[in-house]
């Protein structure tokens, strides 16, 4: 993220961003004065415009029609609303295709995927990249300067892998880069196993489909290649856009936990964080995998805020079965993002498109039209929003910090290992679920981050750890800090060989524990376990074969073979100077889970560790189904569940959304929000 342009440029005179997708291409241009209308009448003051547009810009390769677009954007400005302009490289044109059929992806099998959809673009193709780059350039050469342009958005939603041959000379050109020579790949990909030895470059070749399991240590570089691939990209347009308008700040939409592409990398080469979140209606797990989705974002934008690019105001059409928003999920999902740090609620998309393949997608301008209790919500929404004009730029601060990187994931995931139940993004939302219940605010952050600032770290799983950041987790203890690490951690080293020894070789020390051997468990069996102080409770899916070394148990395996075994580990840093065993000030507790406990059981395992780091929940007692976070002086709360509820408050508060005086409880129907301002 840069410091220089960021949302502080768009939120500016404007306060929290309102708006949506825009489309107007699919319309008559007598339908745009209308728009023009009611977005004013919906505090609207921020459109993202072109994402798909590039046939209608460009009808054929360098000839341009730009004039319905100088009427869109002057038609904009006109009514004080800032446009997101975006590249339209996401969906080439099918002359792209058509004239240059290398610049269309090929899958793993050889496929090749082609137009009448988006998408279809090879990521490392010389074509794709000079027309896109083209385009980029005409659209900032016309409209820099425009007093409508307030943000350039990169493409959409970049995630495109391809396997044809120009991506396999790409892949080797990065290969190359990263281990220099054939033997150094060899030695790194372990090419001795099922004779996989390369003794020429050209034989080297993106994980293609292929008879059996595919190399580990290949594919993770074929990750990583990818995630570059899309990365490179960006950056290409978005150097484009820069050398012509250096004062507008540059974005691209991310997916959530969207596995392509390591958000990490991306997020340090833009200036604004951007998400599209579209969370399942049917899911009980929806509010904390938001929340833990939005957690990333602000994470991703270093703590500062963030811009929900993209929601629903009720039913997406692209599950297999859609449920819409019952009215008030709209406003409470958006007053969630705003609580975990967004300056921006943008929706997909302003009005709902009469065809093509979302003519199902619920928008803020239904297919019935504006007079609409659809349309009234998004109308009453938009204008609460200007009450929230200071929240702008004000940060979310947590205390805890949860790890989570690509790499790990990639690494993890692969085929092959002792069991695919234990995935990284489960295992962080496992582990998350605990925090939010309690209104324990958690930053996510990189496996390499400056740990120095938080009381609390969990890693649920870091299966795939680097020397340095095995080493930076030990050292934030030894500086005091409290540290959970989950189960199948420090597995692997960054090429994938795993590491010999007692696991996890690099962070035993630190555990006071290791282990010897990972157990699955079956489907069907719950796996009995004991708190030390004599509770039992369940696990499921995975056990190992622990021993302590310098740790207290703190819960123990109940039966099988591993009866007596521990399962949850707990190490001091070690004594304080002069001082035997005890925990004085400056001395940091390691934490070992090898299992997957129930929910419950984490419960009480996060009530232990928040206890050891001195974190405390945003409210003494939160009911089930509520969400408490803080935003700068505003305490959220936000019922997400069936029933009304009391929450208690330890200070007399304003809401900030009724006006109305809180003394010592607020009470919250169902999906309703209150914003809390301590009075003076
Ligand atoms: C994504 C895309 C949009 C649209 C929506 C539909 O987020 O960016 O173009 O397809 O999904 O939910």
């Amino acid at each position: 993220m840069t410091e220089r342009l960021g949302m502080h440029t768009l939120t500016e005179g404007r306060g929290l961003l309102f708006g949506g997708d825009y489309n107007p291409e699919q319309w008559p241009e007598k339908v745009w004065a209308e728009d023009a209308e009611l977005m004013r009448a919906a505090g609207v003051n921020l459109v993202t415009v072109g994402v798909f547009s590039w046939a209608r810009l460009e009808p054929e390769p360098g000839k341009h029609d730009f004039g319905w677009l100088d009427r869109v954007l002057d038609l904009m400005a006109a009514n004080g609303i800032a446009v997101d302009l975006a590249t339209p490289t996401a969906s080439p044109p099918p002359w792209l295709g058509h004239r240059w059929p290398e610049t269309l992806p090929v899958d793993e099998g050889g496929h090749r995927l082609w137009y009448g959809s988006r998408n279809q673009f090879c990521p490392s193709s010389p074509v794709y990249r000079e027309r896109a780059l083209a385009i980029a350039g005409a659209l900032a050469d016309r409209y820099a300067g425009h007093p409508a342009l307030a943000l350039w958005h990169v493409g959409n939603e970049l995630g495109e892998v391809c396997h044809c041959d120009v991506s396999a000379e790409a892949f080797r050109g990065w290969l190359r880069a990263r281990y220099g020579d054939l033997g150094t790949l060899n030695e790194a990909w372990g090419t001795t196993f099922w004779s996989q030895g390369y003794g020429d470059w050209a034989e080297v070749l993106p994980p293609r489909r292929a008879p059996y399991i595919v190399n580990p240590s290949q594919r993770l570089d074929w990750w990583r290649f990818s995630s570059d691939a899309l990365l490179g990209h960006f950056r290409a347009e978005r150097d484009v856009l820069r050398a012509r308008t250096p004062d507008v700040p540059v974005t691209t939409n991310f997916m959530g936990f969207f596995k392509r592409a390591d958000y990490w990398s991306f997020a340090a080469e833009e200036d604004v964080v951007a998400n599209d979140w579209y969370p399942e209606p049917g899911d009980p797990l929806s509010p904390a995998r938001t929340a833990l989705t939005h957690d990333l974002m602000r994470g991703l934008a270093g703590g500062r805020p963030w811009l929900l690019m993209e929601q629903s105001t009720s039913a997406v059409n692209w599950r297999p079965h859609n449920l819409p928003k019952p009215p008030g999920q709209l406003r409470l999902e958006s007053l969630q993002a705003v609580a975990r740090g967004a300056d921006g609620l943008c929706y997909f998309q302003w009005r709902a498109s009469r065809f093509g393949a979302e003519r199902f997608h619920a928008a803020m301008v239904p297919h019935a039209g504006a007079d609409t209790r659809l349309h009234a919500e998004v109308r009453a929404h938009g204008q609460e929003l200007r009450g929230l004009a200071a929240l702008a730029g004000e940060p979310v601060p947590a205390r805890v910090a949860m790890v989570f990187g690509w790499e790990n994931w990639w690494a993890l995931e692969e085929r092959g290992r002792p069991s695919d139940r234990l995935n990284a993004v489960d295992q962080l939302l496992a582990y998350y679920v605990p925090f939010f219940e309690r209104g324990v605010s958690v930053d996510v952050v990189p496996p390499s981050a400056d740990l120095s600032s938080y009381a609390l770290v969990v890693v649920p799983n870091l299966f795939l750890v680097a020397d340095g950041d095995a080493e930076a987790l030990s050292a934030y203890v030894r500086g005091g800090g409290v540290l959970v690490v989950g189960p199948f951690s420090g597995v692997v080293d960054p090429r994938g060989h795993v590491r010999t020894g007692p696991f996890p070789a690099p962070l035993r020390e630190v555990l006071g524990a290791s282990g010897e051997e990972w157990l699955p468990a079956p489907d069907d069996r719950p796996v009995r376990c004991r708190w030390s102080g004599g509770a039992e409770f369940t696990a499921s899916t995975w056990t190992e074969l622990l021993r302590a070394e310098g740790a207290e148990v703190v819960a123990e395996f109940t039966e099988g073979d591993l009866a007596g075994r521990p399962a949850v580990t707990r190490h001091r840093a070690g004594p304080g100077p002069g001082e035997g065993p005890g925990e004085g000030p400056g001395e940091g507790v390691a934490w070992y889970v090898g299992t997957m406990p129930e929910p419950a059981a984490l419960g009480a395992l996060a009530a232990r560790v928040l206890a050891d780091a001195g974190v405390e929940g945003a409210v003494p007692e939160l009911p089930p189904g509520v969400e408490a976070v803080r935003r700068g002086e505003v305490l959220f709360l936000l019922n997400h569940g069936a029933t009304t509820v009391r929450v208690p408050l330890q200070e007399a508060a304003e809401d900030l959304l009724t006006a109305a005086p809180a003394q010592d409880a607020v009470t919250l129907a169902p999906r309703a929000v209150a914003a809390l301002r301590r009075l003076p």
